[in-house]
């Protein structure tokens, strides 16, 4: 079905499970602003509250870290007044589909979730049911508002597939092209920042290394040490990026130099190949400086508020719920409950 018969519309979700990172940043908040600031969708950002909750978190520590997420939102540039922004759980319509989509999604596709495996691991018998089905709740958080485009990480491709295949298989069994198939909005040099400590590792909030990622509250000092320290291998850089494809340390962070200068991997080789590491890191670090100095500002600012960071969570919710709410309230009756 062409996604032309809906509103252009733009969802996207992060979790609020711990402080987030510059793999966050650049994979995800950056390109939400551009997708903002571009006026061709209407913005709908979420801070994932439920899907957190599918592991086990502090509930004072997880208090902070939704408004935490809400002031790294703002900080980075998302304005509350042209995107609506809240968190998942003000907003019931999320859960009561995900219901509907937990009777549609069939247990093997979501055995085949990467991200299952990985984080279940051999311990499946303990992991939570939320868990198990997350995916048919970030189906339903995006297909809450038909929306038609969403950006993320690399890391997330497979849950849109997921998504696509429940929206078709809704679609299918009560005969109505109700659901929108979902288009992932995915790429960029940042689409997979990896770890500073093992390039085939992702950038990860829940990283026991500490040095393994830059927090988007760390300080100036901390960032220069931390690319100071971050591995790579002992050759200098080379002329074109092509020469990067074995040596993932070093091609990682010319990823994050090019995603953060918003140039081509390319240009970055142009203007530093042959250059040592000692040479090429202190520059890393003072554009990452530069360019997270003010996010990381403006976030403390922010949270020395949490009133005014409540009022805009509320705010985005009611917004939320207005789009939300009649679609699911259509969907009860596709489905053939008696809803009121
Ligand atoms: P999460 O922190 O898992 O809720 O992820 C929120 C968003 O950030 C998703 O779109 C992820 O794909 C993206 N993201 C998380 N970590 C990275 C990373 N290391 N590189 C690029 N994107 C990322
Ligand atoms: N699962 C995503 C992650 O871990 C977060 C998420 C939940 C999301 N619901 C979403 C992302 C809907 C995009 C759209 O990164």
């Amino acid at each position: 079905m062409a996604d032309t018969a809906f509103t252009p519309r733009v969802f996207s979700g992060i979790q609020p499970s711990g402080g987030l990172t510059l793999g966050n940043y650049l994979g995800a908040l950056k390109r939400f602003v551009d997708m903002q600031d571009a006026g061709t969708h209407e913005c709908v950002y979420c801070i994932v509250d439920l899907h957190a909750i599918t592991v086990w978190q502090d509930p004072k520590a997880l208090t902070a870290q939704i408004r935490e997420a809400a002031a790294a939102f703002i900080a980075a540039g998302i304005d509350p007044s042209r995107s609506i922004l809240f968190n998942q759980s003000q907003v019931a319509e999320h859960a009561q589909l995900a219901w509907i989509f937990n009777c549609v999604a069939r247990m093997g596709w979501m055995r085949r979730m990467t991200q299952w495996k990985e984080k279940a691991g051999k311990h499946s018998e303990e992991a939570s049911l939320g868990l198990f089905a997350y995916p048919a709740l970030m189906a339903a958080d995006i297909l809450a508002y038909h929306a038609t485009h969403v950006p993320v990480g690399e890391d997330q491709k497979q849950h849109l597939e997921l998504t696509r295949d429940i929206a078709a298989k809704f679609n299918h069994d009560f005969g109505e092209e109700f659901f929108p198939i979902t288009e992932p909005v995915i790429g960029g040099p940042a689409a997979r920042v990896m770890s500073l400590r093992d390039g085939t590792k992702k950038m990860s909030k829940s990283d026991p290394s500490d040095m393994s990622r830059i927090n988007l509250r760390d300080d100036a000092d901390l960032i220069a040490q931390k690319f100071r320290k971050a591995r790579t291998d002992p050759e200098p850089l080379p002329g074109t990026y092509e020469e990067l494809k074995d040596r993932p340390e070093a091609r990682n962070l010319v990823d994050i130099y090019a995603a953060m200068a918003g140039i081509e991997p390319d240009a970055v080789m142009a203007e530093h190949g042959g250059a040592g590491w000692g040479q090429f890191k202190p520059q890393l670090a003072e554009l990452a400086v530069e360019t997270m100095g003010p996010i990381t500002g403006e976030m403390n600012r922010l949270m020395d508020d949490p009133a005014e960071i409540d009022r805009i969570l509320s705010g985005g919710a009611d917004r939320a719920r207005e789009i939300a709410a009649p679609i699911l309230s259509r969907t009860y009756d596709i489905v053939g409950l008696v809803s009121k």
